[in-house]
């Protein structure tokens, strides 16, 4: 089998460019989004069989709420039918799911599903499969830090912070990849990003493919992580 050295323990991505993908072929925004799943599922059995250990999708950002109420409610039902398609998939293939974000302001029923699939999955050994869905890293931080006067501490240190994030169960990631060409990092896992090294690639989400996977983990295999320290 081939397979690349110095992989990366826990790949984050921010999934991009499926509005755009879908306005190119003149088709509705959701069409977009619609792509966008199955090219998550893609990127799930690449990842299994490239060995990556932790997957994060920003899948729906504290932002994302100021989009038309057609286009928010719309991606709900796909990441609805998402969940519900790949849960055998996800039991059979040991994956676990875990959840950033306050998906309580979710749809009910999809926040229903969520917790279940989140209880049936807790056990499982495989694939980590992160879902940020109503995730922004200020909100996170903001929600870390009430909680933390909550227990009304007199001082806090990083692993206090660390404890109250919403992956506090998960390391770092190490590459961060942005599809569709953009460059920035729209509110994604802020603390947690300090070191983690970034790949931006121009092609739209729902196109991105195990080949374009690897050219990213490739490219991340050839660079030094130094962490503040001496070059080598
Ligand atoms: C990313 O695609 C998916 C979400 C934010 C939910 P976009 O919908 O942002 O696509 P563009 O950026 O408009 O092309
Ligand atoms: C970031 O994409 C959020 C997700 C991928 C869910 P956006 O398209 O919402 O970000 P901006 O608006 O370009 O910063
Ligand atoms: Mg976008």
């Amino acid at each position: 089998m081939y397979s690349i050295k110095n992989l990366p323990t826990h790949v984050g991505i921010i999934m991009d460019g499926n509005g755009r993908w879908a306005i190119k072929r003149h088709l509705p925004r959701l069409a977009g989004h619609q792509r966008g799943a199955l090219a998550i599922k893609r990127i799930i059995t690449a990842a299994e069989e490239l060995g990556i250990k932790i997957l994060t999708f920003f899948a729906f950002s504290t932002e994302n709420w100021k989009r038309d109420k057609e286009e928010v409610y719309g991606i709900f039902d796909i990441v609805r039918n998402y969940l519900k398609s790949s849960s055998e998939e996800l039991y059979s293939h040991n994956i676990k799911l875990c959840v950033m974000g306050d998906y309580t302001k979710l749809p009910e029923d999809l926040a229903e599903k969520i917790t279940e699939m989140l209880e049936k999955t807790k056990d499982n050994t495989g694939l980590i499969l992160n879902l940020a869905i109503n995730y922004g890293a200020r909100d996170e931080l903001v929600r870390a830090f009430n909680l933390l006067a909550k227990e009304g501490k007199p001082e806090i240190g990083a692993e206090d912070i660390e404890r109250t994030l919403y992956s506090s169960n998960l390391p770092d990631p190490d590459l961060i990849i942005r599809t569709s060409g953009e460059q920035r990092l729209s509110n994604f896992m802020l603390y947690q990003i300090a070191c983690a090294e970034l790949y931006f690639s121009k092609v739209f989400w729902p196109s991105f493919t195990k080949r374009h996977l690897k050219k990213a983990l490739k490219n991340y295999s050839k660079r030094e992580r130094r962490y503040g320290g001496n070059h080598k």
